[in-house]
């Protein structure tokens, strides 16, 4: 997301959103896909606002492709619907 647009609520939003989406489709889980190397704050700050909406983590990959070498973590939330 820009910049100028984080941290006005979009993304818990888009997260809402995504989550109703998904039920509605018969779908029971959502995943997410973000870099995971733990060492760079924004994105540090990305895994946490996950974290704290009910995403667990499922697995670290060793690439973040097309990225290759970047570590990746796969999160994922079972959906109450
Ligand atoms: C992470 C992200 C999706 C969150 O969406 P958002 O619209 O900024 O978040 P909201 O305003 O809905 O919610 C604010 C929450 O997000 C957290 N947050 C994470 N990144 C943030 C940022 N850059 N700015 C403000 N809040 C941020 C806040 O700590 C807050 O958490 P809390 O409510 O648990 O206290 C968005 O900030 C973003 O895309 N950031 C860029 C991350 C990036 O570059 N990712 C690339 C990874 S591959």
């Amino acid at each position: 997301m820009e910049r100028d647009y984080q941290g006005r609520g979009y993304g818990t939003l888009l997260l809402r959103k995504a989550e109703g989406y998904a039920c509605g489709r018969g779908k029971r889980v959502l995943t997410v896909k973000t870099y995971g190397g733990g060492d760079y704050e924004p994105y540090i700050r990305t895994l946490n606002f996950y974290k704290s909406r009910g995403f667990k983590v499922y697995k670290t990959m060793d690439q973040y492709k097309p990225f290759g070498g970047q570590p990746a973590v796969i999160l994922m939330k079972p959906l109450k619907c």
